[in-house]
């Protein structure tokens, strides 16, 4: 896929931190309490206008996400529930009019910016305090063209007042089309305020991007410069993509006493994305105050202690399901390297790979930097004397050093369940036709 030069550093950041966060966190039961809780709209704006977060040190942030390995950022800056977190000249609802009387937007993109990480913005187009939202152009035009109008007017302040924004990410179409919201207008309009800015493709109503068949369907195909598969992770061929995740059980935004993913549990997605060639987005929801749980610091700097000595394998690598490999873990490659990202450490002191066509020059334990003696014969490469501990309690990286682009035999090219089955006759006729064949 060939990209422009301002879009390179997606595919070459592959991790970054989504951040759900809003009045909601003060219900600490995920940020669509409004909605899901029927509560009643006039409560949880008095209640909106009066939080006002006292811990919300962006800075403190863009260090975690840097710590972990992240290189980019997506923030909340307004949700379904309308709350914004910048001074909108369109509306009051605004942590700069009430109780904070602060533009947490400002803050966060100065802070990001300023620890090196790019920036993006997620921005719901769903208002579900507006009647006219759940009307549609259908049977409220009128209404419909104003709120319309409004939501336009909100995505020029926020992509001309905060400097260069990195990632533009939309969300909440649902149930209106991209014609209802005047999508192409918009995006024409983006790129005028930020010509290098990646939007992403949640600009139509799409069945669910939850949903791979979804995806693969291409029903949120429309528009966008990336795909957003969401709590799944599945490539998209020809367009970027990153899915996002929770690094919980099922929220977004701050849950009370919600259960963690662990921290290989995390990492195995980034790696998953990586090895199928796209980014991970995983996702935190501070808590009222705006800290971060110590659950998720907690995960991430484990992730970014292994980031440090194997990110080599994530970084800029491309997808890398070159062979079989699907009993110890996952592959990424880059230029001649491919990178084995082992699950799991059997302690028996030699592994092997089968299926890989390439000639290997080379082959490092990444975790110790220890060069691994191995041969490779016929379809398999054999490596030996490897450690009998874990050289880390993540996952452990080998680095084959190829003579060329790592390419797979021709039988290893696809998948069990997957392409010419008749590729293996040969194989399966190795055993001739012994006392057991039936023929
Ligand atoms: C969904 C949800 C939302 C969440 C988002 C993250 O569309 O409505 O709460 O912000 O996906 O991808």
């Amino acid at each position: 896929m060939r990209l422009p030069a301002h879009w390179q550093w997606f595919p070459e950041a592959r991790f970054g931190m989504f951040v759900h966060w809003g009045p909601y966190a003060a219900y600490g039961r995920g940020e669509q309490v409004l909605f899901r809780e029927h509560l009643d709209p006039r409560d949880y704006e008095r209640r909106a206008c009066a939080w006002n977060p006292q811990g919300y040190d962006p800075a403190r942030w863009a260090e975690t996400a840097k710590n972990a390995g992240m290189r980019y950022a997506v923030l909340t800056t307004r949700h379904h529930d309308g709350y914004c977190l910048w001074g909108s000249k369109a509306t009051d609802y605004t942590s700069a009019r009430q109780a904070p009387g602060r533009d947490f937007v400002q803050e966060y993109t100065d802070a990001f910016r300023t620890a090196g990480l790019r920036v993006g913005l997620y921005y719901s187009l769903a208002d579900w305090r507006i009647p006219a939202y759940w009307e549609g152009p259908e049977y409220d035009p009128q209404g419909w063209t104003v709120f319309c109008d409004y939501i336009h007017a909100q995505v020029c302040e926020l992509l001309s007042d905060y400097g260069p924004i990195d990632i533009f990410w939309f969300d909440g179409a649902w149930p209106h089309s991209a014609g209802d919201w005047r999508a192409e207008e918009l995006v024409a309009t983006i790129r005028s305020l930020q010509p290098g800015i990646l939007v992403n493709n949640r600009l139509d109503r799409a069945a669910s991007p939850t949903s791979p068949a979804a995806e693969s369907a291409g029903e949120s195909r429309s528009l966008g410069d990336f795909s957003t598969p969401e709590h799944y992770i599945t490539a998209e061929s020809g367009r970027l993509w990153e899915s996002c995740q929770v690094s919980t059980w099922r929220l977004w935004g701050y849950t009370a006493g919600e259960r963690w993913r662990p921290a290989d549990v995390l990492l195995d997605m980034l790696v998953e994305a990586a090895g199928k060639g796209g980014n991970l987005l995983l996702n935190v929801g501070p808590d009222a105050e705006g800290r971060l749980p110590e659950e998720f610091t907690l995960r991430t700097e484990q992730i970014g202690a292994w980031m440090r000595v194997h990110g080599e394998a994530i970084y800029g690598s491309e997808a890398g399901e070159v062979c079989e490999f699907i009993t110890y873990g996952r592959q990424t490659q880059k230029a001649n390297n491919l990178y084995l990202i082992i699950r799991f450490w059997d302690g028996q002191g030699a592994l092997t790979l089968s299926g890989l066509e390439t000639a290997v020059k080379r082959a490092v334990l990444l975790t110790t930097g220890q060069e691994i003696p191995f041969e490779q014969a016929g379809d398999c490469l054999h490596l030996r004397d490897l450690p009998a501990e874990p050289p880390t309690p993540l996952f452990p990286v080998i680095r084959l050093e190829c003579a060329g682009p790592p390419r797979p035999l021709p039988w290893a090219a696809d998948r069990l369940w997957s392409g010419d089955p008749r590729r293996m006759t040969p194989w399966a006729s190795l055993r001739g036709t012994g006392a057991n064949a039936w023929r």
